[in-house]
């Protein structure tokens, strides 16, 4: 008999072998991968992005920066500089006729649509906020994001140091300023 006396176990042990190594990929493959599925782990990780995600906008600079830490060292003469960009539409001194635009004499802690004499859009009629710093820094950032249906055509101040020159004067177009913030 050439038969080898230890064939049947070598073929059983072939074959408990490979399904050890079977059982022990599946097991280490389950160990590897379990945590890139999308079960808790990943959520917590999305959660917490999304948690994050303010400070993350406040850090991009998609809209105005606070003007308020500007103010203090705003150039007024440049502010009356940039005016110049809104003559068109708009006078500053104080009885200044109503052209496209409202006069613009103390404007700073004023009421919206308030100037007598001018036809507003109902957009800014409806306004519920007073026209103070900070408010007039994100209406001239984009005037027409802060405010849709506004009448005011005008693409907006992009350069924060432009809007706090322009605020620093319009703020002393009155005869009591307003304190700075
Ligand atoms: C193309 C004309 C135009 C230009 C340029 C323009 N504005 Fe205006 N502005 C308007 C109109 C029109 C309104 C009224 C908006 C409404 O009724 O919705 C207005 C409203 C305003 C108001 C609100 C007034 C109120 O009584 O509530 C402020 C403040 C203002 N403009 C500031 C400015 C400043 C500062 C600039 C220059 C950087 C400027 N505007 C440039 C047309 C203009």
């Amino acid at each position: 008999m050439g038969k080898d006396p230890l064939f049947v176990n070598k073929v059983a042990g072939a074959v408990i072998g490979a399904g050890l190594i079977a059982m022990m990929t599946g097991f280490v493959s389950g160990k590897i991968y379990h945590p890139e599925m999308p079960e808790t782990p990943g959520f917590a990780i999305a959660a917490d992005a999304a948690g994050s995600a303010p400070v993350q906008t406040a850090a991009v600079p998609t809209g105005p920066v606070e003007i308020g830490p500007l103010l203090a060292a705003a150039d007024i003469e440049s502010g009356k500089k940039v005016a110049r960009k809104c003559t068109s539409c708009h006078t500053f001194e104080q009885g200044g006729p109503n052209k496209i635009g409202p006069n613009l004499w103390n404007m700073v802690g004023a009421q919206p649509a308030a100037v007598e004499g001018f036809r507003y859009s109902s957009a800014m009629r409806g306004m519920e906020v007073v026209w103070d710093f900070e408010e007039l820094n994100k209406f001239l950032y984009r005037p027409r994001d802060y405010l849709p249906g506004t009448k005011m055509t005008y693409a907006g101040l992009r350069k924060d140091q432009d809007r706090a020159d322009l605020i620093a004067y319009m703020r002393s177009l009155s005869d009591n300023p307003k304190p700075l913030p």
